[in-house]
C-alpha cells in the first residue's frame, strides 16, 4: 500500500517527509522507520501544520505496530501512543488521529491482519485528508469575490495538510473557479511559515502572492488593499474560540476594527468536542532560539530573555465564519458547531 504527495510518501514500511525546516531552499525528504523516528520529526518541525501532524502520527501507530517484539501488546500500543501524543500540545488533529487509531486497534486486537487493518486506517485518514480539504475549498471558493486580495498567516497549505491545505485550499478552489486572486501572505515570525512555504507553493502553483512582514496588515487593511483574511486552525472549542499560528489574533482584531471578514478554514476534526472555550486550549511555547535567531544569526542581544507562545487564540466574536468540508459554520457559533457535528 503506498501514498505519495510532496509533503508525505508511505512506502509500505515507512514514512518519508518533506523536511521544511530546510524549505524553500532545499527540498530533502527524512525517512522514519520507527514511530520514535515518526515523534521526533513532529516535535521538530521536519512536519507541521495541524491535518499534516495528525496523518503523520497515524502511520506512526502503524510503524510502532510493526516494532512489537515480545510481552505485552495492549500496553506497548499505549506506550507508543504516548510518545506519539508527547509532541505538539495544540494542534488537535494530532490526538484526534491517535485516537482513531486507537480505536480501530482495540477493535481489531484479536484479527490476524491487524498489521493491514491498521495501515489501512492510516490511508484511508489520507486520502479522507485531501477530501475533505477540497471540499473546504469549494465551500470556501464562494466566499471570494472575483478580484480579491486575501491575507493569510502561517501555513496553511498543501505543506500544512496531506495535500492542497485548508485556507490555500480555499484560495486554490477559488482560482480553480476562474476567480482572480491575489494572496497577501505574512511572513509569520518567528517560524517565517509565511515566508518560506506558503509563498514556496502558491509561487509553484503560479498564484499571485506578495509577502508581507507581519506588522505590515494593519496599515494594508486601512489602505482598503485587503478584502478578505482567511487562515487555518489548530484547534476550535465548541463556542468557536480558535487557536491558530501566533499573530492570528492581531490579524481577527485588525480586520475587525476595519470590516474585514476574518475566516477560519479547518476540518470538522480540528473541532475539539471536549472543550467548551478558547481558554481550555493548551498553547506551545517553543524555544528562544527561534526568536533570538533568524536564519542561523543572533538577532538579540546576548543575555536578553524572550517569550515564544507558538499559538494564540482569536475569540469568536471576531470571527465571520468557519469553513468546514461539512458547511461554512456562522454565528451562533455554539448553536451551530454543535450541529455541524451532529451531520
Ligand atoms: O506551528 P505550525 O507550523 O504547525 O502551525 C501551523 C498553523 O498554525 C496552521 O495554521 C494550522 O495548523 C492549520 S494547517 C492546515
Amino acid at each position: 500500500m503506498k501514498l505519495k504527495t510532496k509533503t508525505m510518501e508511505w512506502t509500505g514500511q515507512s514514512l518519508k517527509l518533506l523536511d521544511q525546516r530546510k524549505l524553500p531552499f532545499v527540498e530533502e525528504y527524512v525517512e522514519c522507520r520507527s514511530h520514535k523516528e515518526v515523534a521526533h520529526a513532529i516535535k521538530e518541525m521536519i512536519v507541521r501544520g495541524a491535518p499534516a501532524i495528525g496523518v503523520t502520527a497515524a502511520f506512526g501507530y502503524v510503524l510502532g505496530y510493526r516494532e512489537f517484539k515480545n510481552g505485552n501488546l495492549k500496553e506497548w500500543m499505549e506506550q507508543v501512543k504516548y510518545t506519539l501524543s508527547q509532541t505538539r500540545p495544540t494542534a488537535v488533529n494530532l490526538f484526534w488521529a491517535l485516537n482513531r487509531m486507537e480505536k480501530v486497534f482495540l477493535e481489531n486486537i484479536n484479527e490476524k491482519d491487524l498489521d493491514t487493518i491498521l495501515e489501512n486506517e492510516a490511508m484511508r485518514m489520507a486520502y479522507e485528508d485531501i477530501e475533505t480539504n477540497k471540499a473546504i475549498g469549494k465551500n470556501g471558493a464562494e466566499l471570494i469575490k472575483d478580484g480579491s486580495t486575501v491575507l493569510t498567516h502561517c501555513n496553511a497549505g498543501a505543506l500544512a495538510t496531506v495535500d492542497y491545505g485548508t485556507a490555500l485550499g480555499v484560495i486554490r478552489a477559488a482560482v480553480e473557479s476562474g476567480k482572480r486572486v491575489k494572496v497577501f501572505a505574512d511572513e509569520t515570525r518567528p517560524y517565517l511559515q509565511g515566508a518560506r512555504l506558503t509563498a514556496w507553493e502558491l509561487m509553484k502553483d503560479g498564484i499571485e502572492v506578495y509577502v508581507i512582514t507581519d506588522n505590515m496588515a494593519g496599515w494594508l487593511m486601512k489602505r482598503g488593499l485587503i478584502d478578505a483574511v482567511v487562515v487555518g486552525a489548530d484547534r476550535i472549542a465548541l463556542n468557536g474560540d480558535t487557536a491558530n499560528k501566533i499573530g492570528t489574533y492581531s490579524l481577527a482584531v485588525l480586520a475587525h476594527r476595519n470590516n474585514i471578514p476574518f475566516y477560519i478554514a479547518a476540518p470538522v476534526s480540528t473541532i475539539d468536542p471536549t472543550i467548551k472555550s478558547g481558554k481550555e486550549i493548551p498553547i506551545e511555547e517553543r524555544k528562544a532560539e527561534e526568536v533570538t535567531h533568524c536564519g542561523g544569526s543572533r538577532i538579540v542581544p546576548e543575555g536578553v530573555k524572550v517569550l515564544n507562545p507558538a499559538f494564540d487564540v482569536t475569540e469568536n466574536s471576531l470571527i465571520t465564519a468557519i469553513i468546514t468540508e461539512k458547511g461554512v459554520v456562522k454565528p451562533p457559533f455554539e448553536e451551530n458547531i454543535k450541529k455541524i457535528l451532529e451531520v
